[in-house]
C-alpha cells in the first residue's frame, strides 16, 4: 500500500528517495512520484504503473538537491492517474507533500477551499492538505502545517516541503505510521523502516499529533495538544439540508459504503486488500477461532459477521457483548483471535474486554470507525470503516459499513483458507455493486413514510428473520425502540411459535424479513402462522416476488444480491421506518431520551 520517503542532508536526495521507494514497493502500489527543488524550481515527477516508469523519467544523478520527498500510491480516493499520484502541491507550486491515510472530511474542506478560489488538479483527498497549508503559509512551513492539520479529520502520515521555506522537511502523523531516521548529518523520513535502513543508524518513531521540523542540522518535535477548532466541528455537524442527522446518515449510505471500498477490492483476483491488517496477515492464517466482541448495534453487525465467516471462511466464530465477555470464564487458546467491532472506538465494555483478552496474550484486531480512538490504538491491527463521523445517536451508516467491512474480512480470510478464485471473484464483484443497490433501496423512502403513518399508533411490534437476517430483525427492533420508544422485539422467526405467538392478534404487527434466499420458504411458513392469528405483517422481500403480496399486508422491496450481503440492504427500510415512526410520534430523533452516542461507562 502507500509509502512515504523523505531525505534531507548533504547527499543528492533523488537516488536515496528512489532507493527508499523501491524498498517500500513490496506492499503494492499503482503509481509513484518524487519532488525536489533545483535552484528554487520544483522538479516534480510522477508516473503510473511500475517504479521503472518513474525511473525512466528521471536522470537520477542530474539533480543536485539535498532534500526532497517521494511516494508510492495505492489508489483510494480518485483513479490511478498521474494527476492523482503524489506529491501534491498548492496553487503556487510552493507547498509539496506526500500522504498516507485518508482525510475523511476532505469533501467539505475542498468545497470551502474552492469557494475561496483554490484550484484543484486531482481527485484525491490529499490535495486539500496542500491547499490548506497554502492558506495558512506566511513564511514558516511548520506553522502553516500546524494550522492546516487542525482542520483535518482522518488518518495521516505526512511529509511536506516548501519552495519558500527551503532546507526543511515537516513530518506529521496521526494514526498512520511515520518514522524519522537519524544518519550522519542527514535525516530521513519514511512510513516503513526498510526504506531507510541503509542510511539511518537510529530512528525516532513519531507519535500521534506530533509534528517534526527537520533541517540538515537538527530536528525538533512539536506536540500538537490544542483541541480542534470549533469551526471544524460546526462544519462537520452540518445536516446538509436534512432535518436530522439520522436521516442524513441513512441517505448517505451509498457513499459511506462506497468510498472506503475504493482500493480495498481486487475483483479480478477475487481478493480484499485491507492495509490495516497487512502486519498480521500471516498470523491470521493460523487463527482457528474468532471471538467477536461488540455492543449494541455493532454487536448485531458482529452476528451477521458470524454467519459470513463460518459459511465462507470456515472459521468457528462466536459473538459476545463486551460486558459479558469480561466477566465469564473464557476458554481461549493461542489460536483464538479477538475481533472488536465499534463505531466510536471508545465503548467501555468493548474496551474492557480487549484489555482482558490482551492480558491473556490474545491477538486483538478491530473494525473501528473513529480514527485514532482508544480501541483503534489498543488493538494489534485493524480496519477503519472510514464511514465518516456519525452524529445521530441511533447508529445507521456505521452499521452498514461494519457489515461491508465484515464481508471484506470474510473474503480475505476465506481466500487464505481455500475459497476458490471463482467464489472470491463473485463475492468481490457483488460487494462492489452494494453502493448502487443501497441507492436503489433508498428509493422506497416515500412508501416507508406512508407505512409509518399507517403503523405509528400500534404499541408493540415483533421483528422476525432467519439466518443472515436474524441479526437484522434484532437491529430493526432496536432502531424502533431507540427512536420511537415503542416496544419492539426481534427474534428468530422459528422461535415465534415457542411463546411469542401468544401475543399475536390484530393489534400486534410483525415485520418479517424474508428476501428470496435459502430460508425463504421457512419464513413464509412463519408468516402464515402469524396471518392465521390475524397479526398484521409488513414483509421485506426481494424485488420481483409478487407472491408475497397475497400473504401479507404490506411489502417493501429490496434489490436481489448474494444472501450474505442482503442484510446491508434489508436493514435500510427498517432504519427509515424507525425514523418516520419516531418523527410522527414527536420524538427527539437525534438525541433520544436516556441514550448516549458513546457509552464510556460500564
Ligand atoms: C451506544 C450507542 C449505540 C452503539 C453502542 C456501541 O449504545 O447508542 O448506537 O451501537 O453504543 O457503540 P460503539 O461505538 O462501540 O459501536
Amino acid at each position: 500500500m502507500c509509502g512515504i520517503v523523505g531525505y534531507i542532508g548533504k547527499k543528492k536526495a533523488v537516488p536515496i528517495l528512489m532507493d527508499g521507494l523501491r524498498k517500500e514497493s513490496y506492499r503494492g502500489y499503482d503509481s509513484s512520484g518524487i519532488v525536489v527543488f533545483e535552484q528554487g524550481k520544483p522538479i516534480c515527477l510522477k508516473a503510473v504503473g511500475k517504479l521503472e516508469n518513474l525511473e525512466n523519467r528521471i536522470q537520477t544523478n542530474k539533480y543536485g538537491s539535498g532534500f526532497g520527498i517521494g511516494h508510492v500510491r495505492w489508489a483510494t480516493h480518485g483513479g490511478v492517474t498521474e494527476a492523482n499520484a503524489h506529491p501534491h502541491c498548492d496553487c503556487k507550486e510552493n507547498i509539496f507533500l506526500v500522504h498516507n491515510g485518508i482525510i475523511e472530511n476532505y469533501r467539505q474542506l475542498r468545497e470551502k477551499l474552492v469557494r475561496e478560489g483554490h484550484k484543484f488538479s486531482s481527485d484525491t483527498d490529499t490535495e486539500v492538505i496542500a491547499h490548506l497549508i497554502e492558506k495558512y503559509f506566511q513564511g514558516k512551513l511548520e506553522e502553516a502545517v500546524r494550522k492546516a492539520l487542525r482542520q483535518v479529520k482522518g488518518a495521516y502520515a505526512l511529509a511536506v516541503i516548501a519552495r519558500d521555506d527551503p532546507e526543511k522537511i515537516i513530518a506529521a502523523r496521526f494514526s498512520s505510521p511515520l518514522i524519522i531516521g537519524v544518519g550522519q548529518n542527514e535525516y530521513l523520513v519514511a512510513s516503513d523502516p526498510n526504506a531507510i535502513a541503509p542510511y539511518a543508524q537510529k530512528v525516532i518513531a513519531l507519535e500521534d499529533n506530533e509534528i517534526a521540523i527537520i533541517t540538515p542540522k537538527d530536528i525538533s518535535i512539536l506536540k500538537e495538544r490544542e483541541p480542534q477548532d470549533l469551526e471544524i466541528e460546526a462544519e462537520e455537524s452540518e445536516k446538509g439540508g436534512y432535518p436530522h442527522f439520522m436521516l442524513k446518515e441513512i441517505m448517505e449510505q451509498p457513499e459511506s459504503i462506497g468510498s472506503p471500498l475504493k482500493g480495498r477490492l481486487i475483483i479480478a483476483q477475487g481478493l480484499a486488500k485491507l492495509g490495516g491488517l497487512e502486519t498480521v496477515k500471516e498470523k491470521l492464517k493460523n487463527v482457528k477461532r474468532l471471538n467477536i466482541i461488540a455492543c449494541g448495534t455493532a454487536r448485531h453487525a458482529g452476528l451477521v459477521g458470524e454467519y459470513m465467516l463460518e459459511e465462507y471462511a470456515g472459521i468457528p466464530t462466536e459473538v459476545e457483548a463486551g460486558s459479558e465477555f469480561r466477566y465469564r470464564k473464557q476458554i481461549l487458546d493461542k489460536n483464538t483471535a479477538i475481533l472488536a467491532v465499534s463505531q466510536s472506538g471508545e465503548t467501555a465494555d468493548t474496551l474492557g474486554a480487549i484489555k482482558e483478552a490482551k492480558q491473556k496474550g490474545m491477538m486483538c484486531i478491530g473494525i473501528v470507525n473513529a480514527v485514532g480512538s482508544t480501541i483503534s490504538r489498543e488493538t494489534d491491527a485493524g480496519v477503519y470503516n472510514h464511514a465518516g463521523p456519525e452524529i445521530g445517536v441511533a447508529s445507521t451508516k456505521a452499521f452498514t459499513s461494519q457489515l461491508t467491512v465484515l464481508a471484506l474480512l470474510t473474503l480475505l480470510l476465506g481466500r487464505q483458507r481455500g475459497m476458490s478464485l471463482v467464489m472470491g471473484q463473485r463475492i468481490a464483484k457483488e460487494i462492489s455493486r452494494i453502493p448502487e443497490l443501497v441507492k436503489k433501496t433508498l428509493e422506497s423512502e416515500a412508501q416507508i413514510k406512508e407505512l409509518a403513518e399507517k403503523y405509528k399508533d400500534f404499541n408493540n411490534f415483533a421483528y422476525i428473520g432467519r439466518k443472515y437476517n436474524l441479526p437484522i430483525a434484532l437491529e430493526g427492533a432496536l432502531k424502533l425502540k431507540e427512536i420511537s420508544y415503542l416496544h419492539a422485539e426481534g427474534m428468530p422467526a422459528g422461535e415465534m411459535k415457542h411463546g411469542q405467538i401468544a401475543l399475536i392478534d390484530e393489534n400486534f404487527p410483525t415485520v418479517a424479513i424474508c428476501p428470496s434466499d435459502s430460508v425463504y420458504e421457512k419464513m413464509v411458513s412463519n408468516v402464515e402462522e402469524i396471518k392465521a392469528r390475524k397479526g398484521p405483517v409488513i414483509a421485506i422481500a426481494t424485488q420481483g416476488n409478487e407472491d408475497i403480496k397475497k400473504l401479507v399486508d404490506d411489502v417493501i422491496y429490496i434489490p436481489k444480491t448474494l444472501e450474505m450481503l442482503t442484510p446491508i440492504l434489508s436493514v435500510i427500510p427498517l432504519q427509515l421506518f424507525a425514523y418516520y415512526v419516531g418523527l410522527l410520534r414527536g420524538c427527539d430523533i437525534d438525541k433520544p431520551r436516556n441514550l448516549a452516542k458513546s457509552v464510556t461507562v460500564e
